[in-house]
């Protein structure tokens, strides 16, 4: 096998987290880039393990309407060709944020009704474009703070707090088929934010705007992380007939004192904990890691510190956090 890509050979008996996850039902995954998937190692041990993706930004606003009704989903059409070449789903991520916007949106000025307008070209555009290739859209992105307060965003500044139910109904006017979800972070566990989000949902169920999940991002520490907590929570969403997914889930290390080797180990019981939540609710149908490999990670920037917050390390070798995940997946 001289010349083999160090991973490319998978014969059929080797365990992998999509193979264990599916016969639990569950789709497991990754959030990837249209640049990454043309690397013939990375594109290896993606298909080998996962069977859902999330484009990490390429679906984003500022990505695709770069001018208003300016459309270019170039880099975006080449992640769901790829995934439909390879059986993958997608998750759609993420139509309305306060993030990623593109600047005539940051520095526009508008009336109300044209707030509401732009918002519906954008949600109807992007989601037609790619209607039928959705699993699940993330709709709604992050709308509030950690205190239960609504974020002040463009959107809510410029429409009110409507323009959730109306990004909601939106979408599913262009898309029927695809799940819409509401998607945040900190919210793994009952807090003012993850209470604000259960009193949204409720309300939007009882006004028959069309809803069907709960993104948790879960982007963790090692330290403090309750799992009991984590179950009670996600298992009430779960009661109201919503999924309740893990979305961008990674665990930074610099926060943990001790050798490279005990933060590993410890970052993998963390992991071990978090999958044993999600295999244990029947409304949790999808686990999404933020990334491939260490080196992929947002964090690296986000955080300022070198982090190792993934699967899989830079020669995308199987770190603790890998074996934990499969161990789980195979109870
Ligand atoms: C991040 C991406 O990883 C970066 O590449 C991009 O520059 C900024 O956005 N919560 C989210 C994701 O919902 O969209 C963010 O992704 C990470 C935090």
């Amino acid at each position: 096998m001289s010349g083999q890509l160090k991973n490319e050979v998978n014969n059929s008996s080797e365990p992998t987290l999509k193979k264990f996850a599916e016969i639990k039902n569950k789709h497991i995954g990754i959030a990837t880039q249209s640049y990454y998937v043309n690397d013939a190692q990375y594109a290896s041990v993606l298909t080998r393990e996962f069977d859902i993706l999330t484009p990490e930004y390429q679906m984003k606003m500022g990505q695709v309407q770069p001018q208003q009704g300016v459309f270019d989903f170039g880099e975006a059409d080449k992640l769901v060709s790829f995934a439909r070449k390879n059986n993958m789903l997608i998750r759609g991520h993420a139509l309305i944020w306060h993030q990623s916007l593109p600047d005539w949106v940051v520095n526009g000025h508008f009336t109300k009704e044209q707030w509401i307008q732009i918002m519906k070209d954008h949600i109807t555009k992007t989601v037609s474009h790619f209607k039928g290739e959705i699993y699940a859209w993330d709709v709604v992105n992050e709308a509030f703070y950690q205190n239960g307060a609504f974020r002040p965003t463009v959107w809510y500044d410029n429409i009110g707090p409507e323009y959730i139910d109306l990004a909601f109904q939106f979408a599913h006017e262009a898309d029927p088929n695809a799940k819409l979800f509401y998607n945040d972070f900190d919210t793994e566990v009952t807090n003012p934010r993850s209470n604000a989000i259960y009193k949204m949902v409720t309300g939007m169920k009882a006004r028959g705007v069309p809803i069907d999940g709960i993104g948790f991002q879960t982007h963790l520490k090692i330290e403090g992380v309750d799992y009991s907590e984590m179950k009670k929570n996600l298992k009430r969403f779960g009661d109201l007939g919503l999924d309740t997914d893990i979305t961008e889930m990674d665990i930074v290390t610099h926060t943990f004192a001790g050798t490279q080797e005990e933060r590993l180990q410890a970052q993998a019981k963390v992991y071990s904990g978090v999958i044993q939540v999600a295999m244990s609710l029947p409304s949790c149908k999808s686990v999404v890691f933020w990334g491939l490999k260490d080196g992929n990670s947002w964090l690296n920037k986000y955080t300022g510190f070198s982090e190792y917050p993934l699967l899989f390390d830079n020669n995308y070798d199987k770190k603790p956090a890998y074996e934990a995940t499969l161990n789980q997946l195979k109870l």
